[in-house]
């Protein structure tokens, strides 16, 4: 089974070949960050025009790269939600008109459920968990951050969940705050190197049980607002010189960090998961990565993390899941629309 998969919710303009839900041929990824960066964030409408100028040249690459020509290709496959109104539609617009060119059917993604299922890529296929595996999946990108449960791969019951900011919107805030630039999360990891975490303490946003969280329990859900605007009034208060950025850049990281940690540790406790999967950019941070496997090797459960090259924003997440024997299937339909607001459990 050979997908086309095609990721355009965001700033990435991306196409991939992925082979039977995991051996991946080749994943194309036009990155806009440097069209963004003056702005310090994501402008959509710089966002769309990009992907339209690019889209076709990124599936030719994809294509070329996996070695394939079109009548190889089984299905084709593109991120539906959640994402930029306006940036998803270049990407199902474009995969509507290949499809109808090609004659082959097309099958819509929920760009979440994509982040997590980035653990099965790779490793023969073997790399995410088995099935029968009660399994707790962690988002954390830089629009989403939740914990659930994974009931299939594209299904989803939501345990916990941000009631504020994402976590890597908290890091992209504050590396704004730093003046670090943008995007954030790696502008933070790299100034943090060094750092003295302990210096400046920050709040781990633990939630009060009256807030109301939609009927999820307030232990499992995140609030990243806090831990910004401490940073903000202490930089206000003691503007910082050079040799304090790293401390504080450290401590603000170590603050967003230890919110999911003490999350996913609590979690395990009470829920006692077989298993843990986690995807999104975040993910790419390599003390973050370093830290939960040390919360999942304490309490000997399995853990599962997306490759940092399938961390970030890609589209061979969303071939991948789309051609997953397990993918309950999400037609396209020609009145087929985008998603901009999807939750993690929307299949
Ligand atoms: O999953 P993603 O590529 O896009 C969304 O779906 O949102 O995640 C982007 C987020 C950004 O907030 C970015 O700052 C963060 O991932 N990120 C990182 C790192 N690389 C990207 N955060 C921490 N450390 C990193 N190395
Ligand atoms: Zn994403």
């Amino acid at each position: 089974m050979l997908v086309l998969g095609v990721e355009t919710s965001c700033d990435e303009t991306a196409a991939a070949v992925v082979e039977d839900g995991w051996r991946v041929l080749s994943n194309s990824v036009w990155s806009q960050v440097a069209g963004h960066a003056p702005y310090g964030g994501v402008v959509p409408e710089l966002a769309s025009r990009a992907h339209v100028e690019t889209i076709a040249r990124v599936v030719d690459d994809a294509l070329s790269a996996a070695g394939v020509g079109w009548p190889a290709i089984d299905r084709l496959a593109v991120t539906r939600g959640p994402g930029l109104a306006s940036s998803l539609l270049i990407g199902m617009t474009a995969v509507k008109a290949l499809a109808l060119r090609t004659a082959k059917p097309y099958f819509t993604v929920n760009h979440l459920q994509a982040h997590v299922y980035a653990c099965f890529l790779g490793n023969d296929g073997q790399a995410g968990p088995r099935e029968d595996e009660k399994v707790l999946a962690l988002l954390v990108s830089g629009g989403h951050t939740c914990l659930a449960w994974m009931e299939g791969v594209n299904t989803y019951r939501l345990v916990g969940r941000t009631l504020d900011d994402a976590a890597g919107e908290a890091l992209d805030k504050g590396a704004c705050l730093l003046g670090l630039g943008y995007p954030g999360g790696p502008a933070i990891e790299k100034a943090a190197a060094g750092g003295d975490a302990k210096r400046w303490p920050f709040p781990v946003g633990h939630l009060r049980s009256h807030v109301p969280t939609g009927g999820l329990d307030p232990g499992l859900c995140f609030s990243f607002s806090g831990v910004k605007t401490a940073l903000r009034v202490m930089l206000e208060r003691n503007p910082p010189c050079q040799g304090d950025r790293a401390d504080l850049a450290a401590g603000y990281q170590h603050a967003v960090f230890s919110a999911l940690l003490e999350r996913v540790a609590l979690a395990a406790d009470r829920l006692h998961p077989d298993g843990i999967v986690c995807g999104g950019g975040v993910l790419r941070n390599a003390s973050f990565r370093k830290a939960l496997q040390e919360t999942a090797a304490v309490r000997g459960i399995q853990l599962y993390l997306a490759e940092p090259a399938y961390c970030a924003d890609n589209a061979a997440m969303v071939a991948a899941l789309a051609g997953c024997p397990r993918y309950v299937q999400q037609p396209g339909g020609w009145d087929g629309d985008i998603q901009p607001r999807l939750s993690l459990e929307t299949a």
